[in-house]
C-alpha cells in the first residue's frame, strides 16, 4: 500500500509519516529533503537558487546518501528548498526518483506537497495534513526554542504564511488537496489524536497489505 501525506509546512505531516511507517513497517520518504538537497546543492557550490540549469543538473545528480546531511534540517534551508521547488524540471527530475521509492514491493510512505496529486495519484490512501498558520507558527516557534534558536514568534508566522504562499501559488504542482484525500486538521488534535485518525483511514482500507 502506499500512503501519500501531504500538506503544508509545520502541519506535523513528517512526523505523522514516521510514526504511519513504523506502524506498518513501511519505508519512508521525506520528499521535502529531496528538494532541501538541491538547494543545499546549489548553496555549497555558490550558485543562485534561481539558477534553474544549475538546479535541474543539482536535482539529477542527487545521491540518496546527500539526505543524511544534518544541515538539511534547519528553517533556512526549508525557505531555500520552497524557492527551487517552484521550477518546473527540479519537480521533472526529482519525479523518477520518487516513482521509484513508491514502487517499492512492500508499499511506502511519502510526504510532502505534490504527493497525492503528482508523485502517485494512485495512491490507496491519500492524507492532507493541515492546521491552522497561527497554530503551526506556534509549534514551529516551540520547537525552535527548543533548539535554542530565539526567533520572535511574528517572524516565524510571517515565514509560514509566506511559504504556504510560495508552495500553493506557483505554477509546478502546486499545494493542494487531491479529490480523494482525506483531510486531517490537527489544528485541536494532539500527534497521538493524529495517528489515530489517520490508522482509522488506512485500516478502513484494509490495512497496509489492503
Ligand atoms: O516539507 P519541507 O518543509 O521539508 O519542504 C521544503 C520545501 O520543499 C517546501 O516549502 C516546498 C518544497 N516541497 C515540494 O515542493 N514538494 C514536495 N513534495 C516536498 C517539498
Amino acid at each position: 500500500m502506499v500512503i501519500a501525506i501531504d500538506g503544508p509546512a509545520a502541519s506535523g505531516k513528517g512526523t505523522l509519516a514516521k510514526r504511519l511507517a513504523a506502524h506498518y513497517r513501511l519505508p519512508h520518504l521525506d520528499t521535502g529533503l529531496l528538494y532541501r538537497a538541491v538547494a543545499l546543492t546549489l548553496l555549497d557550490a555558490g550558485r543562485d537558487l534561481a539558477d534553474e540549469a544549475a538546479a535541474a543538473a543539482a536535482a539529477r545528480a542527487l545521491a540518496p546518501g546527500f539526505l543524511a546531511d544534518s544541515r538539511l534540517r534547519g528553517s533556512a534551508m526549508g525557505e531555500a528548498a520552497s524557492i527551487v521547488s517552484a521550477q518546473g524540471a527540479v519537480r521533472a527530475a526529482l519525479l523518477d526518483w520518487q516513482r521509484r521509492f513508491a514502487g517499492a514491493p512492500s508499499g511506502a510512505v511519502l510526504d510532502g506537497r505534490d504527493i497525492g496529486t503528482v508523485v502517485c495519484p494512485d495512491a490507496a490512501v491519500k492524507l492532507f495534513v493541515t492546521a491552522s498558520a497561527e497554530e503551526r507558527a506556534r509549534r514551529r516557534h516551540r520547537e525552535l526554542e527548543g533548539r535554542g534558536e530565539a526567533v520572535p514568534y511574528d517572524e516565524v508566522l510571517a515565514d509560514i504564511l509566506r511559504r504556504d504562499a510560495r508552495d500553493a501559488d506557483r505554477d509546478a504542482a502546486p499545494l493542494r488537496v487531491a479529490e480523494d484525500a482525506v483531510v486531517i486538521d490537527t489544528t485541536a488534535l494532539d500527534a497521538d489524536a493524529a495517528f489515530r485518525a489517520a490508522t482509522d483511514v488506512v485500516d478502513g482500507r484494509g490495512g497496509p497489505a489492503g
